[in-house]
């Protein structure tokens, strides 16, 4: 989506029927957990390997026979994630941002979950409609850095990423506090105009 614009949930929900809608998910939970019983793990965040072998957010394309944005993303999730994910719904009070291309406009939202919900998902993953079809697998997002300066968060952002997944996992890192000051050297936020 390389001609996108950030555009308000209001202006998104009133551009008419010329564009379909898709709404995915960073669902993260605070983890507690050591590396090599040193490196502190401090959030596990949720992406995918998607079928067309970039990574991105679960979610997709909201139907018209969805209620909402929401009831078009918890389906999503459902199938992409399984059944695990029908214990946490993913509200309208959990929307970050929208853009706007000129075919779709793609909403984000963030969730946090329990270690325990998020492991149940995780766990279920395999049994999920979509597994092994949209959905080639779950991955957790590293966000230290080793001792390299490349290993870890800066070799993770190196692979390929759909649509705006890559900017949408910054900004929520960044905003919601979830990388340690100084853990990215030379990381910037992206410039979202
Ligand atoms: N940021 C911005 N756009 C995104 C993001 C993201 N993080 N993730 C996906 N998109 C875009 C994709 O490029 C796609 O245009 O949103 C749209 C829908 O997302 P998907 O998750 O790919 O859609 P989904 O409904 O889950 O299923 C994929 O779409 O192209 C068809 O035939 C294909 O059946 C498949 C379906
Ligand atoms: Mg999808």
């Amino acid at each position: 989506m390389a001609e996108s614009r950030r555009v308000e949930l209001a202006e998104a929900l009133a551009l008419g029927p010329g564009r379909r809608h898709a709404c995915h998910a960073l669902l993260y939970a605070p983890d507690p957990g050591l590396l090599f019983g040193r490196i502190p793990l401090r959030y596990a965040v949720l992406m995918q390997m998607r079928f067309d072998g970039r990574l991105g957010f679960p979610g997709g394309f909201v139907d018209a026979g969805d209620g909402s944005l929401e009831d078009g993303l918890n389906r999503e999730l459902r199938e992409e994630l399984g059944e695990a994910a029908a214990a946490f719904r993913v509200g309208r009070g959990d929307h970050r941002s929208s853009r706007a291309g000129p075919r779709v406009v793609a909403h984000f939202y963030v969730r946090r979950l329990t270690l325990e919900q998020l492991e149940a998902v995780e766990a279920g993953a395999p049994r999920a409609r979509e597994h092994g079809r949209e959905v080639l697998g779950l991955v957790r997002v590293p966000l230290y850095t080793l001792r390299d300066g490349v290993g870890g968060l800066p070799a993770f952002l190196e692979n390929s990423f759909i649509g705006t997944a890559r900017e949408q996992l910054l900004e929520a890192l960044q905003d919601l506090g979830l990388l340690a000051s100084g853990s990215v050297p030379g990381l910037q936020s992206p410039a979202s105009p």
